[in-house]
């Protein structure tokens, strides 16, 4: 019997998807929970093409306190909880501020009130630093008020975590905070699902690049940066998603130095936007049309992440090249559009 089971919320999404398939290459026995609410069922058959295995999946929306209690009673041997199930756009919390309050920290709240296991890894975001004031950010750089409510229930999430950790002295969290996750798994089976018009450059080039958008909108070139266009920590999603395996068995072996820990998941490497643009162009063989436009409202000029804490405290690092990346976000998106489930998404 595999008492290694792990429950992964939000398990069909981008990250959480990739996160499946680290924590089942390395034995782990996966549980999703996921409300389909921003990815698609057809997830699970990439994740058996690429693993051997079909994780059990159960349709739940966290928000139902009912249903996180009853799940939790049948399944009250987890070795550990990822817990990724949450909406992300930034651009989306704006316009929907309580949708996204409430499905951020009452998810969260279920899970920590329900939870049977004490090792709890948390789906943080580099977006709680704003525009940092020293770079590369380190995990004790200044919280900076949030720019948006995306951002904002990351804050508030870490903060009720943290203490909670501190009267539960039994339970142990982790907090990751994501710089730019990119990039799809290299069997091009699974990767980022954006519904609609993609907010985020790398699947907003790739649409481009395959006759999918006109061009791609370069939000601003008059930032103080080497080429006027903001700066970030763009990240492998399986580089990722084996650091949460790394963060699970920091737990799991007993290694935290506290019950609530933060460290910041990226490569330590800053690019610029067109750097990013050259970088694919080099990577694919693809040209890339695009257009200089305004700034974006609440885009900061420049993050990328000191990774010591992860490197030394985790014995992880990513190792995966911008190159890399790039290259497998574009074999998915090829893949995309040939396959009869996820086209639909690209037109
Ligand atoms: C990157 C750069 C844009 C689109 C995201 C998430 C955030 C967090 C970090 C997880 C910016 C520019 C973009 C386009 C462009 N992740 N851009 N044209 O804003 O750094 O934040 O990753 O929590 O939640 O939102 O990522 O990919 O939107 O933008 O020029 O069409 O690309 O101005 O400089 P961002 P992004």
């Amino acid at each position: 019997m595999n008492n290694k089971k792990i429950l992964v919320t939000g398990g069909l999404g981008f990250i959480g998807s990739h996160t499946v398939v680290a924590l089942i290459n390395k034995g782990f026995k996966v549980i999703i929970i996921d409300n389909l609410s921003n990815c698609h069922t057809e997830v699970l058959n990439g994740i058996q093409k690429i693993t051997g295995e079909t994780p059990e999946f159960h349709e739940i929306d966290l928000r139902e306190k009912k249903k996180v209690k009853q799940f939790f009673e049948k399944n009250d041997d987890l070795l550990g909880i990822i817990h990724f199930a949450a909406s992300k756009s930034v651009g989306e919390s704006i316009k929907k501020p309580l949708m996204y309050y409430e499905n951020n920290l009452c998810g969260l709240l279920n899970i920590l009130s329900f939870q049977s296991s004490s090792n709890l890894i948390f789906s943080s975001s580099c977006t709680v630093y704003g525009e940092a004031d020293k770079l590369p950010i380190s995990e004790n750089a200044p919280i900076k008020k949030a720019e948006s409510p995306y951002g904002n229930t990351k804050q508030i999430g870490e903060e009720i975590i943290r203490d909670f950790c501190r009267v539960e002295n039994d339970f142990k969290a982790i907090a990751l905070r994501y710089f730019n996750p990119i990039g799809a798994h290299s069997s091009a089976e699974i990767g980022e699902l954006p519904l609609g018009t993609p907010q985020n450059l790398i699947p907003y080039i790739t649409q481009t690049a395959i006759g999918q958008r006109e061009y791609l909108s370069v939000f601003g070139n008059d930032y103080f940066t080497v080429d006027g266009t903001p700066v970030r920590d763009y990240i492998h999603v399986m580089d990722l998603a084996e650091a949460h395996v790394a963060a699970l068995n920091h737990l799991i072996e007993g290694k935290e130095e506290t019950n609530y820990e933060v460290f910041n998941l990226g490569t330590g490497r800053g690019n610029s936007v067109l750097q990013v643009i050259r970088s694919f162009e080099k990577a694919t063989g693809q040209q890339l049309f695009y257009k200089v436009e305004n700034r974006r409202e609440g885009d900061i000029t420049a993050a990328y992440a000191n990774v010591e804490k992860a490197n030394k405290k985790l014995g992880w690092q990513a190792v995966r090249s911008l190159e890399e990346s790039l290259k497998s976000a574009w074999e998915w998106q090829k893949r995309c559009v040939k396959h009869k489930k996820y086209r639909l998404y690209f037109l």
